[in-house]
């Protein structure tokens, strides 16, 4: 199984629009397999295509303390949201070491395509909820560092830009320790 390579913001390519999947093959079957792969290894809890230069609406999340619930999204679609709002801190597979605070809506209805091609229904909450909504963003060619200041995102942009140029972008396969990111 190949690791895929994460793209680091501000790579413009995490910013193109995921194209919807037309069938549910083995070709698609298999990216998610990579995906999952690669969210795992890098001590992920979601992981968005367009995150591995793959820009197609897939998504993969895995929430449970002991990486035993594959939940795949495939041509997600934001059915409701709730008016409630949750407060988190987020931080991203593309966004390496920075965490930030973001407010999103607490409960997340969303339709998703099976392996079968059959559409189903997920509704979710707490960590679920953000993730989802995190994910689809990345689908959206949108990060959590656009919910926050401007005037943040571009201290986090020039950070990250240095450390890349460095090559110094900090590693979360040998920090065990790492806080979650999606
Ligand atoms: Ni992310």
């Amino acid at each position: 199984m190949n690791r895929l390579e994460v793209l680091h913001f501000p790579d413009k390519r995490l910013r193109k629009i995921a194209e919807p999947v037309k069938k549910v093959d083995n070709e698609i079957k298999n990216i998610i397999e990579q995906m999952f792969f690669t969210m795992y290894e890098e001590k992920g809890i979601g992981l968005a295509a367009t995150q591995v230069n793959i820009h197609k609406r897939i998504i993969v999340i895995d929430v449970s303390e002991n990486k035993d619930k594959k939940i795949f999204l495939i041509n997600p679609e934001i059915i409701s949201l709730s008016d409630d709002i949750d407060t988190m801190e987020e931080g991203c597979l593309s966004v390496p070491g920075f965490y930030e605070t973001v407010s999103r809506p607490k409960t997340v209805k969303v339709s998703s395509l099976n392996y079968d091609g059959k559409q189903i229904e997920i509704e979710a909450n707490g960590l679920l909820s953000t993730c989802i909504q995190h994910e689809i963003d990345h689908l959206n060619g949108k990060l959590f560092v656009d919910h926050i200041s401007s005037l943040k995102r571009s201290r986090i942009e020039k950070k990250i830009t240095k450390l890349k140029k460095e090559g110094a972008v900090p590693s979360r396969k040998s920090t065990p320790n790492y806080k979650s990111a999606i």
